[in-house]
């Protein structure tokens, strides 16, 4: 039973109690009240109190942390950083300034975003050691596995950033990873086709330097195109955050020993690159492409409504929004706007897409267990289209979420209630036995 707080409660403070009984005894937990969204009841004292822990495998009821970062109201399809929604974000900021809201909570006065900018495009070279690491690779290699091994590394380079408890180091520590994460990524790309890594450049923008670095060839000149250095850009604010997802959780519970920062990061892009995360962007341009033809979809929808069939629409659904991503609205403009510059508005990737959506958001399937396109949807075709290969896709991804990782990783170091995660099970193997000899079994 939950007796609810009231508006007057401050966010974060205990608003009122909910009881649990268990075997006859009752014990009155706290309700705590967040700024906006749903209550938690705060179980810390359960087990010492009633000798029972809470089930939640996928913790889909479990707030693991307080956090003022971002918020998604999954029902309403709202994503606030910082409490700007992030249409506002895409439409009329950038990502720097997005990565320097992450960071610092508030956006940048004139003065303040200067020394941002100036301070990350001073970090983006990498020592250049790490060029001759990267010759350790095969060039097949998936280019997640080389950001996992890469980045990993960033933390046998520079030892004068990884004192997590001085503030200093943890501040350069962000600057480095939100400044050479486009570099890496941009050399596992090259790295893969053979051609010779790219040097940022100081004087260009974010977006623009990564296209040059992933796109330029020493044989001749090389120019972004605005149109598509700004709705990649935007690609990168729409990633930049998602709250306690899987990848940002890793990091959180990585570094909720003291771990380094750069192998915390390291450990969230791993998490990232798995089908249900991160590489879903990949999975969904692969089946878009494997459906082929408009006249494909109605088998697709099909075999994904199909229990007997591991089939899924890859770009639908989504853990927490059961209603439309609202980053997939700006994603399918986005994609738009980048076939347009590109002469591919007859794409016929686009067209399956844009009738498979169509389709599934009419279908009684798809809309009685509310699922919606996710960001994922679009991004596939719009990156292809810039030039990305597939495997790219995820590399983009983790390049955008580092800023998110690093905010989440600092405000989780600075949190006076941070302990090292340590979740607990429901046991379910044998009760103790005696070992017995090889010789007897
Ligand atoms: N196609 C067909 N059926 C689906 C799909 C889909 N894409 N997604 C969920 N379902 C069904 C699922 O079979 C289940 O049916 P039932 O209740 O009859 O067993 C029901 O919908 C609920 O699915 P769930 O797997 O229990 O839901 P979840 O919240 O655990 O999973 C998800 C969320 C994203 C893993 C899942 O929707 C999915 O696998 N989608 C495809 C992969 C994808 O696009 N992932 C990108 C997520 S967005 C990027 C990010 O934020 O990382």
């Amino acid at each position: 039973m939950i007796s609810a707080p009231t508006s007057q409660h401050k966010p974060g403070t205990p608003a009122g109690t909910a009881s649990v009984s268990h075997e006859g005894k009752t014990v009155e937990l706290p309700v705590l009240k967040g700024s906006v969204g749903p209550h938690v009841i705060d179980i810390r004292k359960l087990y010492a109190e009633t000798d029972t822990f809470t089930y939640d495998p996928g913790f889909t009821s479990t707030a693991s942390c307080e956090s003022s970062i971002t918020f998604i109201d999954g029902d309403k399809g709202v994503l606030l950083y910082r409490g700007y929604p992030i249409e506002q974000l895409a439409e009329h900021g950038d990502f720097l300034e997005t990565c320097y809201l992450l960071l610092y909570g508030d956006l940048p006065t004139a003065q303040q975003m200067k020394e941002f900018d100036r301070a990350i495009t001073y970090h983006t070279m990498v020592h250049e050691q790490i060029n001759y690491f990267f010759r350790g690779f095969r060039r097949d290699a998936h280019p997640m596995a080389v950001m996992v091994g890469v980045v990993g590394a960033l933390s046998a380079f520079y030892h004068d950033s990884t004192d997590i408890d001085d503030p200093h180091q943890r501040m350069v520590a962000s600057y480095r990873m939100v400044a050479k994460m486009p570099t890496i990524a941009a050399m596992a790309h090259k790295y893969s086709i053979g051609q010779p890594f790219v040097y940022p450049r100081n004087d260009l923008g974010y977006a623009e330097n990564f296209l040059r670095m992933c796109f330029a060839v020493p044989a001749e000149e090389y120019k972004a195109s605005p149109t598509l250095a700004r709705a990649l850009d935007r690609i990168f604010i729409l990633h930049a955050d998602h709250e306690q997802n899987a990848s940002t959780s890793t990091v959180r519970l990585a570094g909720s020993s003291g771990a380094n920062p750069f192998a915390c990061i390291a450990a969230g892009i791993a998490c990232l690159w798995g089908p249900a995360h991160g590489g879903a962007n990949e999975a969904a341009l692969q089946m878009l492409q494997e459906i082929g033809d408009v006249k494909r979809i109605p088998e697709y929808i099909a075999l994904a409504k199909d229990k007997n069939d591991p089939l899924r629409l890859m770009g639908f659904g989504h853990r927490i929004y059961k209603n439309y991503d609202p980053r997939a609205k700006v994603m399918q403009k986005t994609c738009h706007e980048v076939l347009d510059e590109l002469g591919l508005k007859n794409d016929p990737l686009l067209a399956v897409a844009m009738e498979l959506e169509r389709i599934a958001l009419n279908d009684d399937y798809f809309v009685e267990k509310k699922l919606y396109p996710n960001i994922d949807f679009y991004s596939g075709i719009t990156l292809k289209a810039m030039g990305f290969p597939t495997a790219m896709f995820t590399a983009l991804f983790a390049l955008a979420r580092t800023v998110g990782w690093i905010a989440q990783w600092t405000e989780m170091i600075e949190d006076p209630a941070q302990k090292i995660g340590r979740p607990r099970q429901l046991y379910t193997g044998h009760p103790r036995r005696d070992y017995v000899p090889l010789q007897k079994r």
